[in-house]
């Protein structure tokens, strides 16, 4: 696309935004073109603290459909549009309500903690909600509590948090198809031509990666841990789209992405077009069924208590 068309959307996209009081919030793996017109960016914890405090009427969420849903559950009297409906997420279609119920059945007395990356129905079934960010915390307060905790729906997370707290969990068959494609092998090659570079993976990268990484991180404590670290060299184990950002913040350091084939086809869907589009029409509206949202919100403001 050409540049001057850009600035025209850009220009257009602004102006509207503030005629409709709306905050655009983006995820860190949006295109560049979705990240240069951001009011906030951010991993899915940061945004839905965002969604959760902001003053604005609309709320046009730049990610995908859990996100969206996670803020309108937030923000019942905003108005929250997403500028592609179609953008879901596949980990999170990987587990239903009814699923999760005969789970629970199967293990009476026990905790349900839901990655964020559920839909509404799975998260008014749970206990407490979590992300990426803060997955080990939730854990480690609830371990002494309970024997039984099941994790959902990602068992590479699940993994990955109970080998950080040393609790066995309870784990569903989910994962995500983006991040299963970063094998040891791209690791091991990157790593042989970038021998000084860190290595940073997201936690729902395979276990056999994570084994090569220097840290596993949520995409904002990525970008944090670059910022903050002396090294001048990163690879970079998780979807492609956060490359931008972590150029765009570190001007004088080098980023290697691990694997070529990691983009979220479903982040990818949203562009300024379609962004100018949301705002001019005010669609398409996430909304949440109350009797849903009721449920759902407990265990996502439980999740918000914990940093
Ligand atoms: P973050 O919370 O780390 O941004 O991750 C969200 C996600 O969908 C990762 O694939
Ligand atoms: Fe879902 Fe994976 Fe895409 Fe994140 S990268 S939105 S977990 S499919």
């Amino acid at each position: 696309m050409k540049k001057d068309l850009i600035t025209g959307l850009e220009e257009k996209i602004k102006k509207l935004k503030k005629e409709r009081q709306a905050v655009i919030l983006v995820h860190n793996y949006q295109l560049p073109e979705v990240q240069d017109i951001a009011d906030y960016r951010g991993d899915s914890l940061e945004l839905s603290r965002i969604a959760a405090t902001t003053d604005a009427k609309v709320v046009v969420f730049c990610g995908v459909h859990f996100m969206a849903e996670t803020a309108s559950i937030l923000c019942p009297d905003k108005l929250v549009i997403v500028p592609d409906i179609n953008a879901g997420c596949p980990m999170a279609n990987m587990i239903t309500a009814q699923d999760l119920r005969k789970l629970k059945e199967k293990y009476p007395g026990s905790v349900v903690v839901a990655y964020v990356n559920t839909s509404a129905q799975v998260k008014a079934e749970s206990d407490v909600c979590c992300t990426s960010t803060n997955a080990v915390k939730v854990v480690n307060i609830l371990k002494e509590k309970y024997n039984d905790i099941i994790f959902i729906p990602d068992k590479y997370l699940a993994d990955f948090v109970s080998k950080k707290t040393g609790k066995k969990l309870i784990s569903w068959n989910g994962y995500c198809p983006t991040h299963v494609r970063i094998t040891a092998k791209d690791i091991t090659s990157k790593k042989m031509f970038h021998p000084q570079a860190k290595v940073i993976v997201h936690p729902e990268c395979t276990p056999d990666v994570i084994a090569l990484a220097d840290e596993a991180l949520s995409t904002s404590m990525m970008c944090k841990f670059v910022k903050d670290s002396e090294a001048k060299e990163f690879i970079i184990g998780t979807e492609a789209g956060i490359i931008y950002r972590l150029k765009m913040d570190n001007p004088g350091k080098e980023f290697y992405l691990a694997s070529e084939a990691a983009v979220c086809p479903n982040m990818k869907r949203t562009n300024q077009e379609k962004i100018l589009w949301a705002l001019e029409e005010l669609k398409e509206e996430v909304k949440v069924p109350e009797d849903i949202r009721l449920k759902a919100i407990k265990p996502i403001q439980e999740m918000l208590r914990i940093i």
